[in-house]
């Protein structure tokens, strides 16, 4: 059932391509337009929406964070996000023009249904966004939007997160079509962007032979650091996740804007850290930033591994290993992003001796608090 991969992780990181169109399917019509109309919240309801909060844990958790970046910036809506695991207990402040959406792959995870039961006695409406049909989370929300992942085995999320990623683009693209903001026509070429961004990812997967190699030189270091910023910033916590769960090393991810704040004290000769690159110059003001965090790592020792956009050539001289993705719309960025950071943490876990499918210590549905 592993149709012919080593693991299920693996079969399910190279299956995402086709999860990403799954979960689009349906859901565009011909002329670029989202048909949500599965969202029994009535556009009426969505349209007095003042303030949308995002639940969630883990993997999940990092999707909710880069759909806060997407979501504030279509609809102009204020969005915060949040552990399912801290919300609940901090009194938040809800009302019935909240929209709550929860995310969970499992629909079983016990921090959000909590976190979504809280919510639903403030009256405020919750959205799921699940990828189990039938299962505890969307049996309790208002509404729901079924991510089309397929059975996720492997402990690890990888093709689920990438739905869930999709699925956030969709519900923050479908509120921003449903209340007509000042963005219309970027909304509408999103859309269009992200209709065929499955193609990118299947590029992502073709090239991953050097990152595989590079994780296999890394099998004895104890430290990798992420930086990222923006949307790059999650992505860089979803990577280091990644490597503490499967790889079972010291990995952590940090905003590249908060280096000089402290982390890069931590910098030392031959340190490996992973930078995710924003779009290039003239798409992202903050390209140039990230470029001058790689010098000044490097020249602190760092190990330089760089995921920047094909064409990027101004990280190439600080790059001492360069992991090239396709040219992608800066929101929509961290679903081509992710891919490496995913092939490069099982890699490295079967480097490591490790069993990637069932790692020590951890459990595919977090059922307790
Ligand atoms: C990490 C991972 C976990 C889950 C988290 C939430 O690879 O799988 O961090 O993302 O336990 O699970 P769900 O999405 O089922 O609520």
């Amino acid at each position: 059932e592993k149709g012919g991969y080593a693991s299920f992780m693996l079969k399910e990181i190279a299956e995402q391509p086709k999860a990403v169109t799954d979960t689009l399917l349906g859901r565009i019509d011909p002329e670029g337009t989202l048909h949500l109309d599965e969202v029994r919240i009535t556009r009426g309801e969505l349209r007095e929406v003042d303030k949308v909060v995002i639940v969630a844990c883990g993997t999940a958790f990092h999707a909710g964070m880069i759909a806060k970046y997407a979501i504030e910036h279509w609809t102009r809506i204020p969005c915060e996000t949040e552990l399912a695991s801290e919300f609940r207990y901090r009194d938040p402040i809800l009302d019935p023009h909240t929209l709550v959406i929860a995310i969970s792959q499992s629909g079983e995870t016990m921090d959000t249904l909590m976190a979504l039961r809280h919510a639903r006695e403030q009256g405020a409406k919750v959205l799921a966004i699940c990828n189990t049909n039938g299962s505890t989370i969307p049996r309790e929300s208002d509404a729901v939007l079924y991510t089309h992942a397929g059975p996720e085995v492997a402990v690890a999320s990888t093709k689920a997160f990438l739905t869930q990623l999709v699925a956030c683009y969709l519900v923050a693209l479908y509120l921003g079509q449903v209340r007509g903001t000042k963005w219309g026509d970027e909304i509408r070429t999103v859309i269009r962007q992200l209709s065929e961004i499955s193609g990118s990812v299947d590029r992502v997967l073709a090239t991953m032979e050097p990152v595989r190699e590079l994780a296999r030189s890394l099998a004895s270091h104890d430290t990798v650091l992420f930086l990222g910023r923006h949307v790059g910033y999650p992505v860089a916590l979803e990577g280091a996740l990644k490597l503490k769960e499967l790889a079972y090393m010291h990995a952590e991810g940090f905003a590249a804007g908060e280096l000089k704040h402290g982390p890069i004290a931590l910098i030392e000769d031959g340190l490996p850290v992973v930078v995710v690159v924003p779009s290039p110059a003239g798409r992202s003001v903050l390209h140039g930033k990230i470029v001058s965090n790689i010098q000044e790592i490097r020249a602190r020792g760092a190990l330089t591994v760089v995921i920047a956009e094909e064409g990027d050539e101004e990280v190439v001289p600080y790059a001492d290993h360069l992991i090239r993705i396709p040219a992608t719309p800066t929101l929509l960025q961290p679903l081509v992003a992710t891919v490496p950071l995913q092939v490069f943490a099982c890699e490295l876990a079967t480097a490591r001796g490790n069993e990637v499918d069932q790692p020590r210590n951890l459990a595919k549905s977090v059922t307790v608090e």
